[in-house]
């Protein structure tokens, strides 16, 4: 019970890392507010938290609206007068090659994966400097670290929550705030299906085929559960990880070691 009566924030709850995430902090009996763009899927993930609902809020956020979450930190303090842990993990994949790739998928990728991190960021860190601790923990990906073929504009975005989760690291550690990020490798969630599925499409294969090519590239040769990476976030935001900051915890089953 790392994280009992902590005050932990998570965004894109609604769905495979943020719920899996939402469930194992709510067995920890930790104060949860999660939130999401997805109404219907925030509200299963509720209803998915069994005795600890009482413990439990949730929100309707779009990260890309500053004003949407501003309200999100400010409802946060209102009820529970800190935050703990801010766990930014909504985020987005869109893939495709450059020369084709519409300018609504570009900016949907920036708006959400890194404006949404910056604002996430932006309206929680002054109560995090007042209160003088705190974690704050990142979604960045293995497609920070490597190049994956058509997702040079998702590799872009995740290669700069990277920095600015370093950056923000040094920023927040004068006042003992630590600032980290994870990075899934090929996690079993809805977000990697479609991004499977469309690269299927496009190339007129099946979709195990491109499944099986994805498995191969961790050398422990499968996708992640999303309950995997929850452990790592989990970690990140307790005293267990209380010398780390400005670090990265690579969760991907090998990718990055070959
Ligand atoms: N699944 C993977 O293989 C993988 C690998 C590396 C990194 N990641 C990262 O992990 C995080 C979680 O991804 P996931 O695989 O669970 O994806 P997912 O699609 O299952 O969940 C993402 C959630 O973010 C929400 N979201 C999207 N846009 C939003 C917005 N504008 N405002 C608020 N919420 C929004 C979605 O509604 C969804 O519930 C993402 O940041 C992703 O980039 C995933």
């Amino acid at each position: 019970m790392r994280v009992k009566d902590k005050i932990c924030v998570l965004t894109g709850a609604a769905s495979g890392i943020g719920r899996a995430t939402a469930r194992l902090f709510a067995e920890e009996g930790a104060i949860l507010v999660i939130s999401d763009i997805d109404e219907e899927g925030l509200k299963e993930t509720y209803n998915l938290l069994g005795d600890q609902k009482r413990k439990i809020s949730y929100i309707t956020v779009d990260v890309r609206n500053p004003k949407e979450v501003k309200e999100m930190i400010e409802f946060t303090i209102e009820k529970h007068g800190r935050i703990d842990v801010l766990i930014v993990n909504a985020g987005v994949v869109r893939v495709g090659p450059i020369d084709e790739f519409p300018d609504e998928d570009y900016d949907l990728l920036i708006d959400v994966n890194l404006k949404g991190t910056f604002y996430t960021c932006k309206f929680a860190i002054p109560y995090f400097k007042e209160q003088g601790e705190g974690s704050i923990i990142t979604l960045a990906s293995v497609a920070a670290h490597i190049g994956q073929v058509n997702h040079a504009n998702y590799c872009s975005t995740k290669a700069g929550v990277l920095g600015f989760t370093k950056a923000l690291a040094l920023d927040m550690a004068p006042f003992n705030v630590r600032v980290n990020s994870v990075s899934p490798g090929a996690t079993d969630t809805p977000m990697l299906q479609s991004d499977v599925a469309k690269q299927a499409r496009d190339r007129g294969v099946d979709y195990e085929i491109v499944k099986k090519e994805f498995e191969k590239e961790g050398v422990l040769g499968r996708w992640a559960e999303p309950e995997e990476i929850a452990t790592g976030i989990l970690f990140l935001a307790t005293d267990d990880a209380s010398y780390m900051t400005g670090a990265d915890l690579r969760m991907d089953g090998g990718w990055t070691t070959r």
